[in-house]
C-alpha cells in the first residue's frame, strides 16, 4: 500500500458536490507537492443503500480499516427517511465509527480573520483563534450502565451512569498529547473533579500519563463549567482542550459557534494507532447533506476542504501543507469570495461551490 492511502466516501446530498472540490485540492497537493496519494472512492449512506441495499458494504468497511485516512462528505436525506432503522444512511457512518473504534473526536475552532465579524463575540476576542477540542467519543455517560427509566416506589426514575475506566482515559489523554505535539504543545484537560469521582480519576490518569510520557507538553486542568466561561471570555488562552463525551459535546458546539458558519467546520475522529504508527482516522465536515440546497451547486466546500487539511496534518504528517491549504482558504475569504451561507445581512454576490474550489486552488498556485 502507498504511504498515503485515502478512501473517499462522498455520500449523499451536497456530499458529492463538496467532495468534487476537495478532489481538486488533493490533485493539486499530489501534483505540486510531489506526493502520490493512493485515492480510492466508494459509496456510503443512501448512495450505498441505492446500489447495494445496505448503507455500508462490507468491502467498503474492510477498505476503511486498511487506509491511512477516510474522508467522508455527508449522509442522509428525505428520500431515505422512511427506511427501516437498520438500513438508514446514518447507520453507515455509525458502523464506520464503531468498527474503526474512533474514540477521539477532534473539533477545531479556527477563526478566519475575514469572517471574524460573523462571530457573536467581539472581533478581537476571536481574530486569529485556533484551538482544537478533543472529545472522548465512545464511553462516558452516553454509554454507561445502568441506564434506563425504572419504577421506584410510586414514581419513575431516569438513570444514566458516567463511567470511565483507566484505559479509556489513558488512550484519549495520549491522543490529546500527541496532537499537542503537532501544534503549540499545550493541553488543558476539563472535568468536574470537584464533584465527580470519574472526574477525579480522569485528572489523576491524565496527569500520570503526562508525567510519564509527555513531560514536554504543558498540561493544565480546569473544571468544565469554568472552561465554558473561559471559552467565551478568552478562547485564545487554549490550544488543545481534552474532555469527556458529555462535556465535549457541549463545549465543542459552543467553541464551533465562536467562529461562524456550519459550512466552515471540519472534524476528525481518531482511533488506536495502526501497524504503521498512524491512528485510524475518519475526517468529515460537521454539516449534514443539506437537502434544502443539494443539487444546486451552491454548498460551501470549505468545511470538507479543511477536513482534508486535518488529514494532511494528523494522518500524513504534512502540517506545512495543511497550513498552506488553510492559508489559501484565508486568502479567498480575504479577497471577499463568499458562498451563500457566508453572506451576512448586507447580502452580496454569492459564489458557487465550484467557483470557491477553483479560487482556493488558484490561491494554492499563488502560494508557490
Ligand atoms: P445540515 O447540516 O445538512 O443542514 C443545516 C442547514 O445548514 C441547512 O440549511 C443547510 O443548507 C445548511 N448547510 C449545511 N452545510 C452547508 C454547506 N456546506 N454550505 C452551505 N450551507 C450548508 O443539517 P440538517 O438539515 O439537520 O440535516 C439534513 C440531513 O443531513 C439529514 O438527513 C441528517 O440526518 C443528515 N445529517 C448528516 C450528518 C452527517 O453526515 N455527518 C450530520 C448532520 C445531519
Ligand atoms: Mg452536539
Amino acid at each position: 500500500m502507498s504511504p498515503h492511502s485515502l478512501l473517499i466516501l462522498p455520500g449523499d446530498g451536497i456530499g458529492p458536490e463538496v467532495m468534487a472540490e476537495v478532489r481538486k485540492v488533493i490533485d493539486w497537493i499530489g501534483a505540486k507537492r510531489d506526493v502520490s496519494f493512493d485515492v480510492s472512492e466508494d459509496l456510503v449512506g443512501g448512495a450505498a443503500y441505492d446500489a447495494h441495499g445496505t448503507p455500508l458494504h462490507d468491502d467498503t468497511m474492510a477498505r476503511a480499516q486498511e487506509v491511512d485516512a477516510v474522508l467522508l462528505g455527508a449522509v442522509g436525506g428525505p428520500k431515505y427517511d422512511d427506511l427501516d432503522f437498520s438500513v438508514k444512511p446514518e447507520r453507515g457512518l455509525l458502523r464506520l465509527r464503531k468498527e474503526m473504534d474512533l474514540f477521539a473526536n477532534l473539533r477545531p475552532a479556527q477563526c478566519f480573520d475575514a469572517l471574524a465579524d460573523f462571530s457573536s463575540l467581539k472581533k478581537d476576542i476571536v481574530a486569529g483563534l485556533d484551538i482544537v477540542i478533543v472529545r472522548e467519543l465512545t464511553s462516558g455517560v452516553y454509554f454507561g450502565e445502568p441506564r434506563g427509566i425504572f419504577e421506584e416506589g410510586n414514581e419513575r426514575v431516569g438513570i444514566n451512569t458516567q463511567r470511565y475506566t483507566e484505559s479509556e482515559i489513558d488512550r484519549i489523554a495520549r491522543a490529546a498529547f500527541e496532537l499537542a505535539r503537532k501544534r503549540s504543545g499545550k493541553v488543558c484537560s476539563m472535568e468536574k473533579a470537584n464533584v465527580m469521582e470519574s472526574g477525579i480519576l480522569w485528572r489523576e490518569v491524565t496527569q500520570h500519563i503526562h508525567d510519564a510520557d509527555y513531560p514536554d507538553v504543558e498540561l493544565s486542568h480546569m473544571y468544565a463549567d469554568n472552561g465554558a466561561m473561559q471559552l467565551v471570555r478568552a478562547p485564545k488562552q487554549f490550544d488543545v482542550i481534552l474532555t469527556d463525551n458529555l462535556f465535549g459535546d457541549i463545549l465543542s458546539d459552543c467553541a464551533a459557534m465562536l467562529t461562524g458558519s456550519l459550512g466552515m467546520l471540519p472534524s476528525a475522529s481518531l482511533g488506536a494507532p495502526m501497524a504503521n504508527g498512524r491512528p485510524r482516522a475518519l475526517y468529515e465536515p460537521v454539516h449534514g447533506s443539506a437537502p434544502d440546497i443539494a443539487g444546486q451547486g451552491k454548498a460551501n466546500p470549505i468545511a470538507c476542504i479543511l477536513s482534508f487539511a486535518m488529514a494532511l496534518r494528523y494522518s500524513f504528517d504534512m502540517g506545512g501543507d495543511a497550513a498552506r491549504v488553510e492559508a489559501a482558504v484565508e486568502k479567498v475569504l480575504a479577497d471577499g469570495m463568499r458562498t451563500g451561507d457566508l453572506l451576512g445581512a448586507e447580502g452580496g454576490q454569492a459564489s458557487l461551490t465550484s467557483e470557491m474550489g477553483d479560487a482556493i486552488v488558484g490561491a494554492l498556485d499563488a502560494s508557490l
